[in-house]
């Protein structure tokens, strides 16, 4: 038995988020935990109930570009890759506007806006006639939801209800992008510097130096078993065997996967392998562009936060 309540109604999560709850919602990227982003002490609560430090910036949900307008300064840029790619996987850093609280921002003068592509999200988006801010439905640190089931395990008793939209489709967070000056992939994910770059005709320069996403460099992202990085079957192979004989379990991620898949299933993998109790988890490192690097950037902070 758990304690928050399942629902299936963007009519109920609309009704409940109005009144000052937080809700888990289902996004095509992982689920988020959301609160309406003008409402303080409704965002209070979202930093709590994950046990997030309140200087981590949180993503305000739309569902329109002009619904964005109102949270920050809709550029040229941002105007292109919005009408190209929203709603979709892609989160825009922009200059925040005067509706935008330091408790969203942690005192930036940027705010982060995204339009999710989950027909429930945007309902419930619509119904609340404002944005929404949601940051992944997990505890701090953890790997992020992408089932109802997932959020439970993490927040059961700490919010006040989950909507069910199923399974995540994408699996990973949303690419971010900083249109605010030199365009910057903050956090790589489903929509490539490619695509960004076709998009707007301008270049992606690489992210180099202290990272202007906080959090993005933190623990993050990471299960309990220790995760090791290979780059082929058969080096994954010996040292399952190494491991093996040490008398440790030890679950293979990766193999014989698409790219899509395995972002897909990336996050529901290391939680199955932490309830199964296995004290290794030997991933597949994709070595592509695209959202092969998105992958391999999760899994390298999860290979770096369990390194011990
Ligand atoms: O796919 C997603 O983006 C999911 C779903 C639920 O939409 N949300 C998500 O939120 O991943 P969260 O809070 O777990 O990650 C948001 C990231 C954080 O690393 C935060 O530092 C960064 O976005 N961020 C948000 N606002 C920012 C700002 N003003 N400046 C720099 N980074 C910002
Ligand atoms: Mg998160």
């Amino acid at each position: 038995m758990t304690v928050t309540p399942v629902i299936s109604g963007a009519g109920e999560a609309a009704a409940i988020l109005r009144a000052g709850g937080i809700v888990g919602l289902p996004t095509e990227t992982v689920y988020g935990l959301a609160a309406v982003a003008t409402d303080s002490s409704a965002v209070a609560r979202v930093f709590s109930a994950k046990g997030r430090p309140n200087d981590h910036p949180l993503i305000v949900h739309v569902d329109s570009p002009e619904m964005a307008s109102r949270y920050g300064d809709m550029n040229e840029t941002a105007t292109k890759l919005a009408s190209a790619v929203w709603p979709g996987p892609l989160t825009l850093l922009l200059e925040r506007t005067p509706l935008v609280g330091d408790d969203i921002t942690g005192g930036r003068d940027t705010v982060a806006v995204r339009m999710p592509r989950h027909h429930a999200a945007l309902a419930v988006i619509g119904l609340c006639g404002e944005g929404l801010v949601a940051p992944s439905a997990n505890r701090f640190g953890h790997v992020s939801p992408t089932t109802v089931r997932h959020v439970l395990d993490d927040l059961d008793g700490l919010i006040d209800a989950v909507l069910d939209g199923g399974t995540c489709e994408v699996g990973i967070e949303s690419t971010i992008v900083d249109c605010t000056g030199v365009l910057q992939v903050l956090r790589p994910g489903a929509v490539t510097v490619a695509d960004i770059e076709a998009c707007t005709g301008r270049p992606v320069m690489d992210t180099r130096g202290p990272s202007r996403a906080p959090g993005m460099l933190a623990s993050h992202y990471a299960p309990e078993a220790r995760v090791h990085l290979v780059r082929s079957v058969d080096d994954a192979l010996g040292l399952e065997a190494e491991l093996v004989a040490d008398g440790s379990t030890v679950v293979l991620l990766g193999r014989g996967l698409g790219i899509t898949e395995y972002a897909a299933t990336l996050y529901e993998m290391m939680r199955h392998a932490d309830d199964s109790g296995a004290r290794h988890i030997i991933a597949l490192e994709p070595t592509g562009e695209g959202l092969e690097a998105a992958v391999r950037d999760r899994l390298r902070k999860a290979a770096a936060d369990t390194a011990r």
